[in-house]
């Protein structure tokens, strides 16, 4: 099963990724994740993405697409993968279409968590992730059972240099301007389907299995 996550930031798509790829035993590969580890590495990708990300910027085209290209061709893709905030523009989701049809394949949904612009700017202000292995936890919605230590990891927990209310702000601008063209697109393909992002986070992830299917 192939899987594309749409959402506006904060609206839970990393979250619900992970839930996905846990029952349906596929990769969640987050593109924000893997730039993320490679800041964290000092890689020339993670120096060039950074310029980009904290300015709330979306991180160009030419250093996204064969990165993910390349990941879901490896092995452990090979039962299909949940994509979280990729593709993130039309020509994204033009390459990835290109490329999959080169090797017979297309994308199965894009689940489409809607949330407004309005709640989104609480949530990621209580957002804390882990510095070691990337989780990610709320203050209110999704506590850590030790205050500031990653259940997963030990590892200690921060605020995203992005979730600042200001760059919030300027990534909801980008996400109207240059990712929500998305929602039509995939409609267009058949495969959009939406959910209710507002809810429990259990509460979502109960929609989305109806529409995967058990
Ligand atoms: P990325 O890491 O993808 O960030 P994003 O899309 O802005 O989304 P977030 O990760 O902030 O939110 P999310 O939807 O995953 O929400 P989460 O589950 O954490 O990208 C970061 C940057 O990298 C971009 O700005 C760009 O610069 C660059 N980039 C990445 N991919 C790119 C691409 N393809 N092209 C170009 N540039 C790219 O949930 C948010 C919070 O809410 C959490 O605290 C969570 O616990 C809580 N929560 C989740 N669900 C619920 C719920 N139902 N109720 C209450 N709380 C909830
Ligand atoms: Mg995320």
């Amino acid at each position: 099963m192939k899987i594309i996550m749409l959402g506006a930031p904060g609206a839970g798509k990393g979250t619900q990724a992970k839930k996905i790829a846990a029952k349906y035993e596929i990769p969640h590969i987050s593109t924000g994740d893997i730039f993320r580890a490679n800041i964290k590495n000092g890689t020339e990708l993670g120096k060039k993405a950074k310029t980009y990300m904290d300015q709330g910027l979306l991180v160009p085209d030419e250093l996204v697409v064969d990165l993910v290209v390349d990941r879901v061709n490896q092995e452990d893709c090979s039962n299909g993968y949940v994509l979280d905030g990729f593709p993130r523009t039309i020509p994204q989701a033009e390459s990835l279409k290109k490329a999959l049809a080169s090797m017979g394949q297309e994308m199965d949904y894009a689940i489409n968590v809607e949330v407004p612009d309005e709640n989104i700017i609480h949530r990621m202000s209580g957002r804390r992730a882990c510095v070691d292995c990337g989780s990610t936890y709320h203050l209110e919605y999704a506590p850590t059972k030790e205050e500031d230590i990653c259940d997963n990891c030990g590892g200690s927990l921060i605020l995203r240099d992005d979730d600042k209310p200001e760059t919030v702000k300027k990534r909801l601008d980008v996400y109207h301007e240059q990712t929500q063209p998305l929602i039509d697109y995939y409609a267009n393909e058949g495969i959009l389907r939406d959910v209710d992002g507002t809810i429990d986070i259990n509460d979502v992830f109960a929609e989305i299995v109806k529409v995967l299917g058990e």
